[in-house]
């Protein structure tokens, strides 16, 4: 009797859940008067005015290389260490130009920058609990902000952006280079040519083993995080490149998630080893696994490992009907033989497929360039630097745009989405992989842009 019982439980528990669906998420309504920024233009700015906020590791190197982008002043520096905003003020003075605004000195200095009114653009490269805060004083005092990755990290704090993006009419983008590597460049390209017929999966990754850096954070302020929060803290290396060519709110939306985790094996170990409190408990697993399931029934593999020895990998791989293009561990294309001119099957290798590597990439990705990158723009990216290039070309984009009165190409929505995945695969996890719904941060408008484009001034 009492196992039959027990069988009845089981099968009501099982009929709840099926009948429950995925795990849904608040989605506030939006606010009375306030309309979606899809797509949105502000009036053209001929020289954009740029105040950094978090001069470290990356601000130190942002500010440099905005000294090279063109039609920009910069024109204020803070970060809450003073000797930063020294040590940028001495760059800037090294490659010939006039000293800004300095603010420092406590964690609010930030204020002061976002009240300036010789800035235009808030640049945010401080720690990940502080990105929001900052945009939204700096939209709340009419800056237009780009914010570093993730931009933000909890879904409060992703519907905070879109809320303020809409309500005064700013741009918000998420600073996600990734998105001018050379090879999704040129893959974006050819997605969008249709050489790889539809574009069905694709899979991204952030592998990355930072035991060289954990020391070099302001206030451990990364070990700390991870040790606090569960799931894929830094998703958007990863995701951003592969939303974009999936046409992620320009026609196809993200739907459904689940994630799992392993324990956390290597993160307690360097907590220990620096003498912190609880080792014990530590919330990132070493390798977090995530899958989505877009409305158009595409599929997308993400997944975060900062703490194996593990060659470094965003793995960047798109599936599609007719084609493929992978990056790591070295660039490849497939097609299928017959589509291919001059190509022979490979017995040995038992392949019907036509590959694409090394010298034979580079040619055809030549053929197949990004629009926005011009020889010329290349050729200054690469002498710049930052990442081998990626990062000057999304300064110059970002610039060029607010130069011109364009759309960005990254809006707040895609800010939102990518930046999402870190609360929604931690509420996966907590739940034994359970199926969470993705808001749609639109609020209904995901169709209302047809397919990802670059903006160009005629
Ligand atoms: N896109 C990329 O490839 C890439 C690479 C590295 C880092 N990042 C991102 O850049 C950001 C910064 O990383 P980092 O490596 O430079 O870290 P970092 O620790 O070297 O620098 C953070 C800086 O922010 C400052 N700061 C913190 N709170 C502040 C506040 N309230 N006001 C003013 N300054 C404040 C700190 O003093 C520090 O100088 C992070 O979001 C990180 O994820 C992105």
């Amino acid at each position: 009797m009492k196992k039959i019982l027990s069988l009845f439980v089981a099968a009501l528990a099982l009929a709840a859940c099926s009948q429950k669906g995925p795990i849904k998420t608040e989605i506030p309504p939006r606010p009375a008067g306030q309309t979606d920024v899809l797509g949105l233009v502000t009036p053209a700015l001929e020289t954009v005015r740029v105040g950094f906020v978090g001069l470290g590791m990356r601000g130190g190197d942002a500010v440099v290389r905005y000294t090279y982008v063109p039609g920009v002043k910069i024109t204020a520096l803070c970060d809450v260490v003073p000797e930063r905003v020294e040590e940028s003020q001495k760059d800037l003075a090294g490659r010939g130009f006039p000293a800004a605004a300095g603010y420092s000195g406590d964690l609010e200095a930030y204020k002061k920058l976002c009240e300036d009114p010789n800035v235009d653009l808030v640049y945010i490269c401080t720690d990940w609990v502080h990105h929001v805060p900052v945009a939204l004083y700096a939209m709340e005092h009419g800056k237009h902000v780009a914010i570093e990755v993730p931009s933000a990290y909890s879904l409060e704090e992703c519907w905070a952006l879109v809320n303020m993006a809409e309500k005064t009419r700013l741009h918000c983008m998420i600073l996600e280079n990734c998105c001018y590597d050379f090879f999704e460049l040129s893959a974006l390209q050819m997605a969008q040519e249709g050489l790889f017929g539809e574009v069905v999966h694709a899979e991204g990754a952030y592998c990355h083993n930072l035991d060289p850096y954990w020391d070099a954070y302001w206030n451990n302020w990364r070990l700390d995080f991870n040790q606090k929060h569960r799931g894929d803290v830094y998703p958007t290396h990863g995701f951003g490149p592969v939303c974009q060519v999936l046409n992620i709110h320009r026609g196809d939306r993200l739907k459904t998630l689940v994630a799992l985790d392993t324990k956390a094996f290597n993160g307690p170990k360097h907590v220990a080893a620096r003498g912190l409190a609880n080792p014990e408990q530590f919330a990132n697993g070493d390798v977090s696994t995530t899958m989505i399931k877009t409305e158009n029934g595409k599929t997308i593999l993400i997944e975060h490992d900062v703490m194996t020895p593990r060659p470094y990998n965003r793995m960047y791989q798109l599936v599609g009907t007719d084609g493929y293009a992978g990056k790591y561990p070295v660039g490849q294309l497939c097609f299928r033989e017959e589509a291919m001119e001059g190509g022979s099957i490979d017995y040995q290798n038992l392949q019907g497929e036509k590959i694409i590597m090394g010298e034979e990439l580079q040619a055809f990705m030549e053929q197949h360039r990004s629009p926005i990158l011009t020889p010329e723009l290349e050729a200054l990216a690469k002498q710049v630097g930052g990442h081998g290039g990626m990062d000057f070309i999304m300064d110059y984009r970002l610039i060029y745009c607010l130069r011109n009165g364009l759309p960005l190409d990254m809006d707040v929505y895609d800010l939102a989405e990518w930046c999402c995945i870190g609360e929604l695969s931690a509420i996966s996890m907590e739940h034994d992989g359970a199926p969470v719904e993705v808001p749609d941060f639109t609020r209904g408008q995901w169709k209302k842009i047809n397919g990802f484009s670059y903006a160009f001034a005629k």
